[in-house]
């Protein structure tokens, strides 16, 4: 796959993926991406996951012929992009690894002593490959914190390691900002601040094409990619709308859940997402809390606190920063409950958010009085949109 006239895309597609990074589901695959670029020295961005070495190396092989690349440069370390540079250096022993300190650190963390040749570059440091002219843009934490991305200004290329980067692999057309966002939230989202940081180096650069590390190269409209990445990383809300994630275990605290949804949808609530978190994917739940500017938690009380995934829901979101965002409660419990009060200590360190006055606590099954409950939090809700 052609980039430009010299870069050469040589990634792989990986099918067998059962969770990527030993927790995402990624139903559609993954991609880890790697490209050439040409010139008088010929460097390599990247290498790929420990499975797919000897395909990466064909793929190479079929873009250098009988040419040897002078550099392989190495943006991050995590395995997923960093499992082959030894089967590389193999194959080309006389190539030079280029990375910063914090890199070759963790290279010799992960594979011992390296023999090849080091190029360590600082901030900001260029290496010309002859016509083509590469700067190194420290992203420490985006998303670890050895990760530098690449500047070519001669093709206006940014390659931007995990960034812009998504889930599924690239013979599977899809919606980018669904999985882009759920990967986004899901690996980066506790590091906005470097991201914003990396954002505004960004725009100091002029940029035609972005070569992320997972996902497709994207060309067109980047204003739409850069965009959602400010909103993203800023955790400003996406969309206005609700969010109801739900614990039930005999399906009266989801029955609350789903009558809320309703009187939101029918008071004319923008968007009401509603999701059973014991069986949805956790992080299409993180993704959507974030997308959305409002929340509602419905959990029965169990051993005194709350569900175990409603825990785990909360937590994922409060190590990922969650904030800035209106929160509500529906609690259950048929003899003491303490959901709303243990959720609500859950948030006590979160930067700017806000709870409805009015929740709602259910004593075992849904009757009138909790009915009059859910209405009133419903016209709370809506209120947020006049
Ligand atoms: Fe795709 Fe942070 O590795």
């Amino acid at each position: 796959m052609f980039i430009t006239e010299d870069i050469k895309y040589v990634g792989v597609n990986d099918h067998q993926v059962d969770l990527f990074e030993g927790q995402y589901d990624v139903p559609n695959g993954m991609a880890y991406n790697s490209y050439v670029i040409m010139d008088e020295k010929i460097a390599v961005m990247d290498t790929v996951d420990v499975n797919f070495g000897k395909e990466w190396l064909e793929n190479i092989k079929e873009v250098l012929g009988d040419k040897k690349p002078d550099y392989l440069v190495v943006q991050h370390m995590e395995p997923d992009h960093s499992a082959n540079i030894v089967t590389f250096l193999e194959a080309y022993p006389e190539a030079a690894v280029v990375g910063n300190a914090k890199t070759f650190v963790m290279m010799e963390q992960f594979f011992g002593p390296i023999s090849a040749s080091k190029v360590v570059v600082k901030d900001g440091e260029t290496l010309s490959l002859g016509k083509h002219n590469l700067t190194f843009v420290f992203a420490p934490m985006v998303h670890w914190p050895e990760v530098m991305v690449t500047y070519d200004s001669t093709d206006k290329v940014l390659f931007s390691a995990d960034g812009f980067g998504k889930f599924g692999a690239l013979d599977v057309e899809e919606d980018w900002a669904c999985e882009a966002r759920r990967y986004y939230f899901g690996i980066v989202g506790k590091y906005g601040l470097q991201v914003q940081k990396l954002l505004k180096v960004a725009a100091t650069l002029d940029i035609q094409t972005i070569c992320p590390l997972h996902g497709p190269v994207l060309k067109e409209d980047l204003g739409y990619y850069i965009n959602k990445y400010d909103i993203w990383s800023s955790y400003k809300p996406e969309d206005k709308g609700v969010l109801i994630a739900y614990a039930s275990v005999y399906g009266n605290t989801k029955k609350a859940a789903e009558l809320l949804a309703q009187k939101l949808e029918e008071k004319g609530c923008p968007k009401v997402a509603i999701a059973d978190l014991a069986r949805e994917d956790m992080h299409e739940c993180v993704e959507d809390a974030f997308r959305y500017d409002r929340l509602v938690l419905a959990t029965l009380t169990y051993n005194a606190d709350v569900f175990p995934c409603m825990k785990t829901f909360i937590h994922e979101l409060l190590e990922r920063n969650y904030q800035g965002r209106t929160v509500g409660f529906i609690e259950n419990g048929s003899w003491a409950p303490t959901a709303k009060r243990v959720m609500t200590n859950m948030f006590e360190k979160s930067k700017n958010i806000t709870f409805f006055e009015n929740s709602v606590t259910i004593k075992s099954g849904v009757n009138e009085t909790t009915i009059e409950a859910i209405e009133k939090l419903a016209d709370e809700i809506v209120a947020m949109d006049k």
